[in-house]
């Protein structure tokens, strides 16, 4: 724009007035010259403080730029600095933050998966936050919470104090995930959100687990509380006690529908950035864990957490018709799960 109004100011300037005119003429031409620059100069000024207004109120709340991160083109995408719009990240200001959403399936140990990953002073876990419906029921909604979570201004108590390095949030398959895939990996690939899946290779255990937490749903066994997660020996002991009886006529298309749901969410999240983990690796291999810690960026410490496994003994003894089912496996697809269990 100002470069425009220079411009035209010379052209105006460049008329020459010829020298046989009278001083009248001269006059009338120099009067025209000023109030032609005077109309433009006023323009240039409206126009002026039209389009940098709002710059000007900018330039008040950016502050030095951080130094960009030494990292190939490829990663670019994943790296972020957020601007939270409750408070100021200060001396955290110019850390880096990755995106992830842990992607799984109840029961499946991704509470125990979670709390290990909080317990890293640079990762914040923001917990299942779509169980609540509301922030479920279309895409519009889904979209604004991740907006909120991924800009640093979703409080839970996993918000960290110290410099968050890596953000995101525990998301089961069947929280609006599976229903709105198209959407959410377009946004995982426009935003750079890594995806952390985690699954259960067994899924009969698995399912014990669910029948077992649906039991105490119920009848709140520890001192008439309903407890999803244990901290201790003597309360895993309390819950392990329940023994389910499986509805083996189900049974197989019951393994069938979970093994196609974890299988068609990986086919939909293939072109997304993403790690697959699965529970019994975890359990039997610590080190598996610094392989999310390399995945995620944030330097290798030492995980903990203070949950403690409920259903430790093999599967013979936690299934009330142990015999019906261990026949109405064998011979499948599934009868591994009869026998696989941790070295514990
Ligand atoms: C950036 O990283 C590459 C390899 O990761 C290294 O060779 C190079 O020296 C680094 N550059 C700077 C400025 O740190
Ligand atoms: C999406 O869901 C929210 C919360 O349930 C609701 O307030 C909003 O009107 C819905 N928007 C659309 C476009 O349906
Ligand atoms: C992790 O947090 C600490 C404490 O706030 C901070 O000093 C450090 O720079 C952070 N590390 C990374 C990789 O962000
Ligand atoms: C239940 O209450 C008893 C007595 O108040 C206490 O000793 C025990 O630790 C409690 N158990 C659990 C699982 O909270």
């Amino acid at each position: 724009m100002a470069e425009d109004c220079f411009f035209s100011d010379k052209d105006t300037l460049v008329i020459k007035p010829q020298k046989k005119n009278p001083l009248l003429l001269r006059m009338i031409m120099l009067a025209l010259v000023m109030i032609s620059g005077v109309y433009i100069c006023s323009v240039c000024l409206k126009q002026r403080r039209i389009s940098f207004g709002p710059n000007l109120m900018k330039v008040d709340i950016v502050e030095q730029p951080c130094p960009r991160p030494n990292i190939s083109q490829a990663e670019v995408l994943f790296v972020h600095y957020p601007q939270p719009t409750t408070y100021r990240r200060n001396e955290c200001r110019c850390t880096p933050v990755r995106y992830f959403a842990i992607l799984s399936m109840q029961r499946s140990g991704s509470g125990w998966f979670e709390t290990l990953l909080n317990s890293h002073i640079n990762v914040s876990s923001n917990g299942e936050i779509f169980s609540v419906k509301d922030r479920r029921s279309n895409i519009s909604s889904i979209t604004m919470t991740m907006d909120k979570v991924y800009n640093l201004d979703w409080f839970s108590s996993a918000a960290k104090n110290e410099c968050t390095a890596a953000v995101g949030f525990k998301w089961m398959l069947n929280q609006g995930l599976v229903k709105n895939h198209e959407e959410i990996v377009s946004y995982f690939n426009r935003r750079g959100v890594s995806a952390i899946f985690l699954f259960r290779r067994n899924l009969l255990r698995r399912l014990v687990s669910i029948l077992a937490n649906e039991h105490d749903r119920n009848l709140k066994q520890l001192n008439g509380t309903h407890k999803a997660h244990v901290h201790s020996k003597d309360e895993a002991e309390v819950l392990a006690r329940y023994k389910p009886k499986i509805d083996a006529t189900k049974l197989i298309r019951t393994l069938d529908e979970n093994d196609k749901m974890a299988t068609d969410a990986l086919e939909y999240f293939k072109n997304t950035n993403h790690i697959i983990l699965y529970y019994e690796d975890l359990v039997n291999n610590r080190n598996k864990l610094m392989d999310v810690l390399e995945f995620l960026r944030v330097p290798k410490m030492k995980l903990v957490s203070r949950h403690v496994k409920i259903h430790t003994r093999p599967l013979s003894e936690q299934v009330e018709n142990w015999d019906v089912i261990s026949k109405s496996l064998k011979g499948t697809k599934y009868e591994s799960f009869l026998n696989s269990d941790y070295q514990m």
